[in-house]
């Protein structure tokens, strides 16, 4: 089995990991996590988005997170946007990088954007070479790559036809979402063969929820097939407050556990993290749903043992 010597994670956490919280987190956390979270030595720290506040309030201030940052040389910090206003708004609060999000279900697409999948499309077309012009890396979201709360299994080839349309718009990465955390790891591997076909699977990121338990094993599906950028969140948190059913994101404490043990770089401390992971999670009174945190707060158990 052939598998990456490193990875890159992308931290969604103070993105999709609170916007889907029922209380608004304060700028100041929301800060303090991100400032942890470069600590901790995480390289991409998604730090919210730019849509409408009516509809995710949560991300509201995101333009006071971005003005308090202090950004660390080498860390990149993308936001959301889900057209040319978001991105205008994005990048007159200092963004250097930016997603733009559609779906592979209609429904879905409906639902979260208010539009059809080719609409969303051409929107980010005058946000693509907005983009272009001055020197942004775009990363293109697709949802619902594996299953949609609405309409059920998605057909890979539908996931391959939104991808490749995003690639060749210029997004420099697309993530492949399963929003709902429905994925196994042969349907994992069976659509990125179907999206590989049409976009470089260097250019490829998987964004796995963990609904079902499966974003781990899911994880080294799509590292057998040579994707070596994976989304997850501190702690656990995340959903998407357009997607019933979602829970949280894959944990990032238990992602590193994981690839420590497998001997693939991240550049992550996994003890940092794990404080990090507390942190936030004490700050909404939840407890973190990452099982190697709570392992190794408790004591019961060290560094990943590798072989
Ligand atoms: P709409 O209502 O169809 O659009 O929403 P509109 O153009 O009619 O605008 C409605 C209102 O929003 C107007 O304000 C606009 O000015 C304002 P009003 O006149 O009513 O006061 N507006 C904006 N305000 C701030 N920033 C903007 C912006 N655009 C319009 N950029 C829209 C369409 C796309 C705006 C809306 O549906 C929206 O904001 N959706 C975002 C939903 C969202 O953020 N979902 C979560 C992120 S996606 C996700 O979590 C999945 C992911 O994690 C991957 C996975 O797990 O699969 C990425
Ligand atoms: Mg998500």
């Amino acid at each position: 089995m052939h598998l990456p010597d490193r990875v890159t994670i992308v931290e969604v956490g103070p993105r999709d990991g609170l916007q889907n919280e029922p209380s608004i987190v304060p700028v100041a956390t929301r800060v303090e996590l991100i400032h942890r979270l470069q600590d901790a030595g995480l390289p991409v720290i998604e730090a919210g988005s730019f849509v409408s506040p009516k509809w995710v309030p949560q991300m509201a201030d995101t333009a006071q997170v971005l003005a308090q940052l202090v950004r660390r040389p080498g860390v990149r910090y993308p936001v959301l946007v889900p057209n040319l206003r978001g991105f205008e708004a994005a990048t007159a609060a200092g963004a250097r990088d930016i997603a733009v999000f559609t779906a592979s279900s209609e429904t879905f697409a409906r639902k979260n954007i208010n539009c059809s999948i080719a609409e969303s499309l051409q929107r980010f077309a005058p946000v693509m070479s907005a983009a272009q012009s001055a020197d942004i890396p775009v990363r293109g979201y697709v949802s619902c790559a594996l299953a949609c709360p609405y309409e059920g299994d998605i057909s890979p080839g539908v996931v391959a036809d939104v991808a490749e349309r995003l690639f060749r718009m210029g997004c420099t990465e697309i993530s492949l979402g399963d929003t709902i955390g429905k994925g196994t790891p042969v349907r994992v591997q069976n659509m990125i063969d179907a999206v590989s076909a049409q976009v470089p699977v260097s250019r490829l990121a998987v964004h796995f929820h963990d609904t079902y338990g499966q974003a781990l094993a899911n994880v080294l599906a799509a590292l057998e097939k040579g994707v070596a950028v994976i989304d997850s969140s501190v702690a656990g948190l995340g959903g998407c407050p357009y997607a019933p059913g979602a829970s949280g994101n894959l944990a990032t404490e238990d992602l590193v556990y994981m690839l420590d043990g497998m001997h693939i770089q991240t550049g992550v401390a996994l003890e940092k993290l794990v404080a990090t992971g507390q942190f936030i999670s004490a700050a909404i009174q939840k407890n973190p749903a990452s099982r190697a945190s709570v392992a190794l707060s408790s004591g019961k158990s060290g560094a990943a043992g590798g072989t």
